[in-house]
């Protein structure tokens, strides 16, 4: 059996995203195995328009896009918030559901007034990561994590972000909004999929 490629120790990753909060969280993951973050706009890349259908699609675009501009292991992700009475949706396109002022109290209100206009009794749905490593020479690997629960209305708390104050996973009584930072960090979609890719793709 051939091992899989491992990221080392004093790599550089170039991390697929323009959002530095998000390249902020990942380098803060990665860090304590000696490798360092560069964030796509940090390298003046281009941003790829997100054309696929699945999470994972995405997160492959992204990672290939920018593993090609800049010659280095890059790291994407793609998540959002799947609604099972609504087929999957708001899905890949849960960002874009709070429209360009980014007002996710408008993305949750237009997800209850589906739910409601659908009479809709079940209300579980889940949270996805995906995340994807692309090497520049083509090397491919892809994680993803799911944290199921349901949906509550009104929003309850003001500790999270997006579709959080609406969420409560399964086995507990607060929502993502309500809970510490640390304690939905331990057990979400994201945290998951790190595991996984660093348990898989990153030398201890
Ligand atoms: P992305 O940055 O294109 O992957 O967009 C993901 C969108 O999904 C975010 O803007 C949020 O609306 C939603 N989302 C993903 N993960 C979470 C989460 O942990 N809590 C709340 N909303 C989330």
């Amino acid at each position: 059996m051939t091992s899989l490629r491992k990221i080392g120790r004093g790599a550089r990753l170039c991390v697929a995203s323009h959002n530095a909060g998000k390249v902020r969280e990942i380098g803060d993951l990665i860090a304590p195995f000696g490798v360092s973050a560069h964030s796509a706009g940090e390298l003046g890349l281009p941003e790829p328009e997100e054309t696929e259908t699945t999470f994972t699609g995405n997160a492959l675009l992204k990672a290939r896009a920018a593993a090609q501009a800049s010659g280095l292991v890059s790291l994407a992700d793609d998540s959002g918030l799947a609604v099972h009475a609504l087929n999957g949706d708001p899905g890949i396109y849960s960002a874009r559901w709070a429209g360009r002022t980014k007002d996710f109290r408008l993305a949750m209100q237009k997800v209850e007034d589906a739910l409601q206009a659908q009479g809709a009794t079940d209300r579980s749905a889940h949270f996805v990561c995906a995340l994807a490593l692309v090497w520049p020479d083509g090397e491919e690997a892809v994680f993803e994590g799911r944290v199921d629960g349901v949906l509550v209305w009104p929003p309850r708390g003001d500790k999270g972000f997006g579709y959080d104050p609406m969420f409560i996973p399964e086995g507990y009584a607060l929502t993502f909004g309500e809970m510490e930072p640390d304690a939905k960090h331990a057990m979400s979609h994201r945290a998951k999929a790190f595991a996984q890719m660093v348990a898989e793709r990153f030398a201890p």
